[in-house]
C-alpha cells in the first residue's frame, strides 16, 4: 500500500448501520487505495492504455466473480497498467469494521456482512475512477448492480471450477467455504451466482496462465468497441436498452444502424455530406447519374477539364463528355496511361500542361473520371494548379468511391515510396455512379472490397458481420452494392471531418493493412501482381494476425478476418503473391520508409479485434521482424491459405515505383 500524500480525511460518507462499517472505508483517505506503481512484465502499447481511459471516462472498473476467480491479483495488475487506484472492497469492508470477515460472520451473520457490503461498495462507487475487486457475493445484490450499472464498467472474471476448487483451497478466509465440504458449496455457488455474473458488461475467462495474460485478454476486451454492451443472451440480461446511457455502447447503435438501408431520395439516390465547414461538400450516390447536369447545377459558368485514364475513356469517355457538354461545362479531356505509373511526375506534368494549355481559370473544374490512381493525381494538380483549381471527382472503381475520392488526400509516388508527394486538396463534389462499376474487371470490384471491409474492421464490427452475409453480392455489384458504398461513405466522411490533415490520429486508423500492404506493394514493383486493395487486404489479415500474436485480439477474430478476405478472393498470405518477394529486411525496410513512421518508431494500425482499430505508435522493429519470420514459416496458418486462385501470374513489373 503506498500512500497518497495531501488527500484529505473526508467526513464519512455512510450513514451508522449497526455494523460500523462507515469507520474508516472513504476511499479518499490515504490509507484506504493501493495506487499501483509497478509496471506490469508484459509489453502493452501505451496506446492501448490510452485508449481503455479514453473509453472509460469517468467510470471504474469493477470486477465480480467468484472466490478464486483472481479478482484482486488480476485487479491490482490492471490498476497498475491503467495508474488508476485499485481498492480490494473484503479490505474495505475489513477495515471499516474492525474485524476480519470471517469475524463479521461469525458475530453478525451473513445478511448483516451483506448490508454493509452494499454501503462500502456504494461508497466507493461515488469515490473516483478506481478498479475495484468485489468479493464473489457482492454482485448478487440488486442494488450493487444497479450502482455499478451507473458508475462503472463490470467485468465479470469468469474461471471454471477444477480452476476456482484449487484455488479457494489455498486460502482460509472465505467464511461460506469453511465447512467440510467446500467443492460441494462452491459447486452450488456457482448455479445460483453465475446467471447474475453473466449480466455484468463483459466477461473474460481467468484461466490458470499468467496473470499478465488474463490482464492483456481483459484489456483488449475493454478496449474493444461493443465493450459496456450486453454481454449474452442470458435471460437474466436486461439488454442495452435498460441499462441507460452507457456511452462504451454507443457503437452498438451505430451498428444498428449500419444494417438498415440507407435513407434515399426518391430516385433511389443517398447524398453524404462530409462536414468541412465552409468547406463542406457532398458525396451523391445513385445510379445513372447525370453528371453534367449535377455539376452545372452547382457550379455555374464553370468549365470542366476531365482527366481519366485510356482504359476508362474507351469505356466511358464519349457518354462522359456529352453530359459536360450538353450542360455548358465545354469539357476537353486529358487522358494519361492507366495504372500507377501515371502518378509520377510525368504524368502530373501530363496533367498540369493539359490545363494550362487549355487555359483553364481558378474558377473553372478538374473533373476526375477514374479511379484512385486517377482522382489522386487529378486532385494532386487541381490544387497546385494557378494555387489551387475547384475539382470535382467522378470515381469509376470501388476503391475511389468508397475511399479515394473522399477526403483530399491527393499525391503522387516518389521514387522512394508511394504517396510521398502530394496536398490536401478537398473536392468540391463527388459522384459515385455505382453503374460506372459495370465494365470495371472482376479483380479491380474485389480489391476495392477491400477498403469497404477495412470500415468494417476499423469501428464498426456489425457492418464487417453485414459483409460476411453480403461481400458476394456487393463484389457481384448486386443490391447490396448500395449500401455498402454509402456506409462506407458515410465511415470516410465522419473521419474525414473529425480529423482532415490526420493530426488526431483518428484518420490514421484508415491505414489499416496499409503499413504491410504498401511494403508490398513496393516490393513487387507496384504492378499486376498486387494491386493497391489486394495489398491492403493482405496487410489487415497481417495487421489482425500481428494484433493476436501480440496477445491483443482474440485469434478467432484473425482468423474470421481471413475466412472472409479469402471468401470473396481477396489475398491474405505472402504465399499468395506470385512470384519472389524482398526478404523481410528489405520489406522491414520499405516499411519504414512508409510514411507511417514517426521518428524510427514504425507505426501500426492494430486491433484489439473486429471493428477495435487503434493506433500504435511503438511497434518494436524485432517484434515485426520475428512476426515476418513466422509468417513466412507458415505457422499459426489456419488451414485455408492454399486455396487462394485467383491472383494473376507474374508479369515483368516495373523496377520504379513511379516511372
Ligand atoms: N487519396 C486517397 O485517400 C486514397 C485512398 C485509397 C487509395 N488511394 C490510391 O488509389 C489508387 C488505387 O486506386 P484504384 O484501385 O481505383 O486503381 P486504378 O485507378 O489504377 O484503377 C484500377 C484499374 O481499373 C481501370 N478502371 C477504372 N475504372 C474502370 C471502369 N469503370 N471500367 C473498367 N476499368 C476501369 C483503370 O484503368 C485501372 O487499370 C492507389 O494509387 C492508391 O494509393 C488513394
Amino acid at each position: 500500500m503506498v500512500a497518497r500524500p495531501g488527500v484529505p480525511p473526508a467526513a464519512p460518507l455512510d450513514s451508522p448501520g449497526r455494523l460500523p462499517f462507515n469507520r474508516r472505508s472513504d476511499p479518499r483517505r490515504r490509507d484506504a487505495v493501493h495506487v499501483n506503481t509497478q509496471p506490469s512484465h508484459r509489453p502493452i502499447p501505451a496506446d492501448l492504455v490510452e485508449h481503455v481511459l479514453a473509453r472509460l471516462g469517468e467510470r471504474s472498473i469493477v470486477l465480480v466473480g467468484m472466490p478464486g476467480a483472481g479478482k484482486s491479483t488480476i485487479g491490482r495488475r490492471l490498476a497498475s497498467l491503467l495508474k488508476l487506484p485499485f481498492v480490494d472492497a473484503d479490505h474495505e469492508i475489513e477495515r471499516a469494521a474492525a474485524m476480519t470477515i470471517p469475524e463479521i460472520f461469525e458475530k453478525f451473520g451473513e445478511a448483516e456482512f451483506r448490508e454493509g457490503e452494499k454501503r462500502v461498495i456504494a461508497r466507493l462507487l461515488e469515490a473516483g475512477r478506481h478498479v475495484i475487486a468485489t468479493g464473489g457475493g457482492a454482485f448478487m445484490a440488486e442494488e450493487t448492480r444497479a450502482a455499478v450499472r451507473e458508475r462503472a464498467v463490470s467485468v465479470w472474471l469468469k474461471a471454471d471450477v477444477e480452476t476456482l476448487i484449487g484455488r479457494v483451497r489455498r486460502k482460509s478466509n472465505r467464511p461460506l467455504l469453511a465447512g467440510a465440504d467446500p467443492e460441494g458449496v462452491l459447486r452450488r455457488l456457482l448455479q445460483v451466482r453465475e446467471p447474475v455474473y453473466a449480466t455484468a458488461d463483459l466477461t473474460v475467462q481467468s484461466r490458470d496462465v499468467a496473470h499478465d495474460d488474463v490482464v492483456a485478454a481483459l484489456l483488449a476486451t475493454l478496449a474493444r468497441p461493443t465493450a459496456g454492451v450486453a454481454s449474452g443472451d442470458d435471460p437474466a440480461d436486461p439488454g442495452p436498452s435498460s441499462r441507460g446511457d452507457r456511452p462504451m455502447s454507443t457503437v452498438l447503435a451505430r451498428d444498428a444502424d449500419a444494417v438498415a438501408d440507407p435513407p434515399a431520395d426518391g430516385q433511389g439516390r443517398e447524398t453524404v455530406t462530409v462536414g468541412l465547414g465552409a468547406r463542406a461538400y457532398d458525396i451523391l450516390i445513385g445510379r445513372g447519374l447525370d453528371a453534367g447536369a449535377e455539376i452545372a447545377a452547382r457550379f455555374p459558368g464553370a468549365r470542366a477539364s476531365i482527366v481519366t485514364d485510356a482504359t476508362v475513356a474507351d469505356r466511358h469517355l464519349a457518354a462522359f463528355t456529352d453530359s459536360l457538354a450538353a450542360a455548358g461545362l465545354e469539357p476537353h479531356a486529358i487522358i494519361v496511361p492507366p495504372g500507377e505509373g501515371s502518378k509520377s511526375f510525368r504524368g502530373l506534368e501530363t496533367v498540369v500542361d493539359g490545363l494550362l494549355e487549355a487555359r483553364r481559370e481558378r474558377g473553372d473544374l478538374v473533373v476526375a473520371l477514374g479511379g484512385g490512381v486517377i482522382g489522386d493525381l487529378a486532385g494532386f494538380a487541381a490544387g497546385i494548379v494557378r494555387r489551387g483549381m475547384r475539382m470535382v471527382q467522378v470515381p469509376t472503381t470501388v476503391l475511389a468511391q468508397v475511399d479515394s475520392s473522399v477526403g483530399g488526400k491527393t499525391g503522387i509516388n516518389a521514387r522512394q515510396g508511394k504517396n510521398l508527394v502530394g496536398v490536401f486538396h478537398q473536392p468540391s463534389l463527388v459522384l459515385a455512379d455505382l453503374d460506372l462499376l459495370a465494365t470495371l474487371p472482376e479483380r479491380h470490384r474485389r480489391a476495392g472490397y477491400a477498403e469497404i471491409a477495412k470500415y468494417g474492421l476499423i469501428d464498426d464490427a456489425g457492418f464487417f458481420a453485414w459483409l460476411e452475409d453480403h461481400g458476394a453480392d456487393v463484389v457481384a455489384l448486386g443490391d447490396g452494392l448500395a449500401h455498402a458504398v454509402a456506409t462506407s461513405c458515410r465511415a470516410k466522411a465522419r473521419v474525414v471531418a473529425a480529423d482532415e490533415h490526420e493530426t488526431t490520429g483518428a484518420r490514421a486508423l484508415l491505414n489499416l493493412g496499409h503499413t504491410f500492404g504498401h511494403a508490398l506493394e513496393a516490393g513487387t514493383g507496384y504492378g499486376e501482381r498486387l494491386v493497391h486493395g489486394e495489398a491492403v487486404a493482405l496487410g489487415m489479415a497481417q495487421a489482425f494476425r500481428f494484433s493476436a500474436a501480440r496477445g491483443l485480439c482474440p485469434a478467432e477474430d484473425a482468423v474470421r478476418v481471413e475466412r472472409h478476405l479469402r471468401s470473396v478472393g481477396l489475398p491474405t498470405r505472402l504465399s499468395d503473391v506470385p512470384g519472389e518477394l524482398p526478404d523481410d529486411e528489405a520489406l522491414l525496410s520499405l516499411m519504414a520508409q512508409d510514411k507511417k513512421v514517426v521518428r524510427g518508431k514504425l507505426v501500426f494500425v492494430l486491433a484489439t479485434g473486429i471493428g477495435g482499430a487503434f493506433l500504435a505508435r511503438d511497434v518494436p522493429v524485432e517484434a515485426v521482424l520475428a512476426f515476418l519470420a513466422q509468417e513466412r514459416s507458415g505457422q499459426g496458418r489456419s488451414g485455408q491459405e492454399r486455396s487462394m486462385p485467383e491472383l494473376s501470374e507474374p508479369e515483368p513489373a516495373s523496377k520504379e515505383p513511379s516511372p
